[in-house]
């Protein structure tokens, strides 16, 4: 998760590169740059495509920047019905085409070293930063709608939910091998509204995707941050795997829901501020904690704090293979 970005001085220099990271983002070549650095520096087992997840708002027309220290600001937030009537749904392909094309540039330069993942938002979570207008902490203005104009957020969710499923669909037909739906906002609702106004959407994006283009499984996976009760309900959605942040042990969520799902997590990323020995040890205690057998994709909990050093992320990698290898030999089926 956010395994590119500004704790790796390369990442910074193509970001000065570019301008702003919005221009990064639009610009193929650099983003697919952005992409690749980390493979460079890591044994990393999979590519994320560099991007971000409010591309569909701007596409709409909000007017985003991303300003350093202030995270994403929109010049015309949602604050009326009318402006949730007048939404579109983005064509991928001509106002995004520029995620599509780095998808298929970086596939290209993979050349099938590592799958490539791409990604969106949940509809809620870019919901929340369309009516805030900007990162929030108390949620007000969206609560106040969900609360006193459900039928108003109600609209701007479905309209959110096609324009998501068509963005990922034209993912996975530029060459996208698994996709995921970041909620990262899921986590501040109460559990009937995380139900109504964000879980309900996930499902409907999930059977809309597009799951075996020529054949090859395309994973969907879901995480909701801040989501542990809700675990057997987001396992219910169809998705193939289930991402976790650290607020959950690992265990119960195999015990929960690992006969259903693969589980992808879940490391606090706080934890690369600790010694190397400190690292290992974590890393050590969530692969005993999931235990032998396939169905455990390591992955930190949330993205990497731009101060991290990424001499930590290369202790945490060396660390994930070293010692995963004992719980893949454990599970009777070697072969596989
Ligand atoms: O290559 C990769 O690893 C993919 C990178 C990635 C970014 N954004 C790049 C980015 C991913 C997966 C995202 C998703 C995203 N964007 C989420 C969901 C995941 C999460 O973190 O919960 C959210 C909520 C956003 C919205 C967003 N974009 C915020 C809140 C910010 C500001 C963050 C900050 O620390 O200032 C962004 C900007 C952003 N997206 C940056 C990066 C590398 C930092 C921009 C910069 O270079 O200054």
């Amino acid at each position: 998760m956010r395994q590119a970005g500004r704790y790796l001085p390369e990442y910074r220099a193509t970001r000065e590169k570019a301008g702003d990271f919005l221009t990064l983002c639009k610009t193929p070549e650099l983003a697919c740059e952005a992409t690749l650095q980390p493979l460079h520096r890591f044994p990393l087992d999979a590519a994320i495509v560099f991007s971000d997840i409010l591309t569909i708002p701007d596409a709409m027309g909000l007017g985003l920047s991303i300003e350093e220290g202030m995270g994403p600001v929109f010049e015309r937030p949602l604050h009326t019905r009318a402006a949730i009537d007048a939404l579109h749904v983005p064509d991928p392909e001509s106002e995004t085409r520029y995620v599509m094309d780095t998808i298929r540039l970086v596939r290209r330069e993979l050349a099938g070293a590592v799958p490539l993942i791409g990604f969106a938002g949940s509809p809620w979570t870019l919901a929340t930063y369309m009516v805030e207008g900007r990162s929030s902490r108390e949620f007000s203005r969206i609560k106040a709608m969900m609360y006193d104009q459900p039928g108003d957020l109600h609209r701007l969710l479905e309209t959110l939910t096609d324009s998501v499923a068509v963005y990922l669909n034209a993912q996975i037909a530029a060459g996208a091998q698994a996709v995921m739906l970041f909620d990262t906002w899921g986590g501040v609702l109460a559990p009937k509204d995380y139900r109504e106004f964000s879980l309900r959407y996930m499902r409907r994006i999930v059977g809309a995707m597009t799951r075996s283009p020529d054949g090859d499984a395309v994973p969907v996976i879901l995480f909701t941050k801040g989501g542990a009760s809700h675990l057997e309900e987001i396992a219910d959605t169809g998705c193939d795997a289930v991402g976790l942040d650290w607020t959950v042990d690992i265990a119960d969520a195999r015990a929960r829901i690992g006969g259903k799902v693969a589980l992808q997590g879940n490391l606090d990323p706080n934890v690369l501020y600790a010694s190397p020995a400190r690292i290992r040890e974590e890393v050590a205690g969530i692969l005993e904690s999931y235990g032998a057998g396939p169905g455990h994709v390591f992955n930190l909990g949330h993205g990497i704090h731009p101060g991290i050093d990424p001499g930590r992320v290369a202790v945490l990698v060396d660390a994930v293979h070293e010692i995963s290898v004992e719980y893949h030999q454990k599970s009777g089926n070697s072969l596989q």
